[in-house]
């Protein structure tokens, strides 16, 4: 691996959406691209980093020099999560499913005169929280939060929630083209204040993100 700022680290990564089945053939998804979670992935190579990065289905190409473990489900991201663990660095970009259906075993077919099927939803796993609280806990477990109004409570309150030491919050609106676009505007949130990053390319806020952390890290090792 290359020399750097993380050389010698461990960092995991989670990016792109999750896919939840409704059955075999249909499911419930977002837009995220993965773009933003990719970009991180790829600075922290360049960072010197060891990195592995837990995907959902995504058109991406994976980024050159990381462990890539393709997954599904929110479900299938929690298992991948635990595994790839311990870690110094946890960043949750991807944009996992809230909840899922109980997924038919067959095609749910159309009847004719019969009623539309309904769904109840099961909440899935919370992986950020998790890893936060997990006996092997990272020493910077990064959370994003993707809102579409009052995006810093939001994500202040998300912070303490998920136990998180930075959440990225990020302005998902149709009007801010965040999902799936090449920029982004973010603002770093932490227990001791909020930054507010400019407008950039997505690999310019994976950069400062990443020479962030290695920041962080070295100062609290220095401490
Ligand atoms: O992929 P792109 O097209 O580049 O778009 C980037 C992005 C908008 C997806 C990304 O920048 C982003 O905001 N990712 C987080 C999306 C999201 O699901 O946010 P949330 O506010 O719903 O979740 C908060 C945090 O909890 C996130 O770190 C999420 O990964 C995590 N989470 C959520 C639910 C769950 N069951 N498990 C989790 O770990």
């Amino acid at each position: 691996a290359a020399k750097g700022p993380l050389s010698g680290r461990h960092v995991v990564v989670t990016s792109g959406p999750t896919h939840e089945a409704i059955d075999p053939v249909r499911y419930i998804a977002n837009r995220s691209s993965g773009k933003q979670g990719h970009a991180i992935a790829a600075a922290a190579v360049a960072a010197g980093a060891r990195v592995t990065l837990i995907s959902g289905p995504v058109t991406l190409p994976d980024p050159a020099g990381c462990d890539v473990v393709r997954v599904e489900s929110a479900r299938d991201m929690f298992a991948a999560v635990a595994r790839v663990l311990p870690a110094d660095i946890f960043i949750g970009a991807a944009a996992v499913a809230d909840w899922r259906v109980e997924a038919a075993a067959d095609k749910i077919k159309k009847r004719q005169g019969a009623a539309a099927p309904t769904f109840s939803l099961v909440e899935n796993p919370d992986i950020l929280a998790t890893v936060s609280r997990a006996s092997n806990r990272p020493r910077l477990v990064v959370g994003f939060a993707a809102e579409t109004r009052d995006v810093i409570a939001h994500a202040k309150e998300k912070l303490l929630r998920k136990d998180c030491d930075l959440i990225i919050a990020n302005d998902v609106s149709e009007a801010a083209g965040v999902f799936g676009g090449d920029a982004n505007e973010a603002h770093l949130v932490s227990r001791s204040g909020v930054e507010s990053w400019p407008r950039m390319s997505k690999e310019a806020v994976a950069a400062q993100l990443i020479a962030r952390l290695a920041d962080i890290l070295d100062r609290s090792e220095a401490a």
